[in-house]
């Protein structure tokens, strides 16, 4: 597939509920075309829907009307879904912690770095979500690029564990903030 690389065109904003069609196209571009169907795991129409509702969010990266990446946050506070719960942690500090859920890059713009500008751009903008002090994500073992990216982004495996009905998943944390760029999430 022909790579598309950065131009001016190119934006990242904040997705509404009018983006909810382009995410949930996107998501079905990126299933068809992946290697190996356990790296990945969609999200539902209605868990986006939720996603795009304050303090969660969804961050695009939009090439004129075309949303070519997308990246997920999500507040889940003390919900079977926050990872912090597979970690054992106490209730404070699982209300504590937010998750980064979905990562997509549209096949035709992989090579610019956009997962690890995601991370960094939506990390940036969850400082101002009150209350939260750490970001969890999953990661298949297999995963390389992926995995690459997210240790990159200064996040640390702290689990390893069977989620989603059964796929092997790396459990990765680190502080909201890396004042000094090396602190990570407690173990
Ligand atoms: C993981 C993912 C988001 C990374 O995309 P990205 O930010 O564009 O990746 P990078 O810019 O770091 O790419 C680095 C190199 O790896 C290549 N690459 C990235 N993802 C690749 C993939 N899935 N298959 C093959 N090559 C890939 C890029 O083309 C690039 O190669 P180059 O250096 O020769 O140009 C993307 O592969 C993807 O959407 N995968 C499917 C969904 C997924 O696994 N999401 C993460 C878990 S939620």
């Amino acid at each position: 597939m022909a790579k598309t690389k950065r131009n001016s065109d190119w934006c990242f904003r904040m997705c509404t509920q009018a983006d909810l069609d382009a995410v949930m196209r996107l998501q079905e571009i990126v299933c068809a075309a992946l290697e190996d169907p356990d790296l990945f795991v969609a999200t539902d129409r209605e868990e986006n829907r939720t996603y795009l509702a304050a303090p969660n969010f969804i961050l695009g990266c939009f090439d004129g009307d075309v949303l070519a990446a997308y990246c997920s946050f999500v507040v889940p506070g003390n919900t079977p879904e926050n990872y912090a719960q597979d970690l054992g942690w106490p209730p404070e500090k699982v209300c504590a912690a937010a998750k980064l859920d979905t990562i997509v890059v549209h096949p035709a713009y992989r090579g610019n770095g956009l997962q690890r500008e995601l991370i960094d751009r939506a990390l940036a903008l969850a400082a101002h979500t009150p209350g939260v002090s750490t970001v969890l994500t999953t990661v298949s073992p297999k995963n390389q690029y992926s995995l690459h990216n997210v240790q990159a982004a200064g996040f640390s495996i702290l689990m390893r564990k069977l989620k989603y009905g059964g796929k092997e998943r790396f459990i990765l944390g680190r502080a909201l903030f890396l004042p000094n760029n090396t602190e990570t999430a407690e173990k």
